[in-house]
């Protein structure tokens, strides 16, 4: 298997996620870029026009799979990644999407992939889902500290999917 990963982060983690996986994976990272400079309340006039920032063009190496990285906000993948496969559209070919969130949201799993195919015309081959909430301290779930959290390097070898993830694109022909 030849993967790419395509990915977007706001703050960091999804960027981590990333970076750890291109290097475990030895595959080419490329990183959504919005054209305009982002702000904390561009994710609130995202969330509230539903909007899909202009990017810059997505060039992507050839391979035969790609990862596609995101964070979730309201439910929503992140915009300027809706942006990124709205751009792709059918051309996507077989992709997995895998998101470092906050913590799960009554429907959310389900309302992602029902964005993915909407946007993309198919649904992902896999949905890995690693959540914040599982690695912070209990008194902090569920409160806005786990949305701020940035997650270290070292916390992030602690989630299971990781090997899972790496196991399976190295078990693809
Ligand atoms: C405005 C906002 C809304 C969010 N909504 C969700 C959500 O619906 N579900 C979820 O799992 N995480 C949610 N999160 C948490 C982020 O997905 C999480 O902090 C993520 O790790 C940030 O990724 P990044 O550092 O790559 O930008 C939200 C965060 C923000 C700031």
């Amino acid at each position: 298997m030849r993967p790419v990963i395509l990915a977007y982060s706001f703050t960091g983690n999804n960027r981590l996620l990333a970076e750890t996986l291109a290097s475990k994976l030895g595959c080419p990272l490329v990183d959504v870029v919005p054209r305009a400079k982002r702000w904390p309340i561009s994710i609130a006039i995202d969330l509230m026009l539903r909007r899909f920032p202009r990017i810059r063009p997505v060039d992507l190496p050839g391979h035969d799979h790609l990862l596609v990285i995101a964070p979730l906000w309201n439910r929503w993948i992140a915009h300027p990644m809706r942006a990124a496969l709205r751009a792709l559209g059918a051309e996507i070919g077989p992709y997995s999407f895998i998101s470092l969130s906050g913590g799960v949201r009554p429907g959310q799993i389900e309302f992602v992939d029902e964005q993915l195919e909407q946007l993309t015309g198919q649904p992902p081959r896999n949905h890995w889902a690693l959540y914040v909430e599982k690695l912070v301290p209990e008194d902090i779930r569920g409160t806005p500290k786990v949305s701020a959290y940035k997650v270290s390097p070292h916390e992030l070898e602690r989630y299971p999917e990781i090997g899972e993830i790496v196991g399976w694109a190295q078990a693809q022909p």
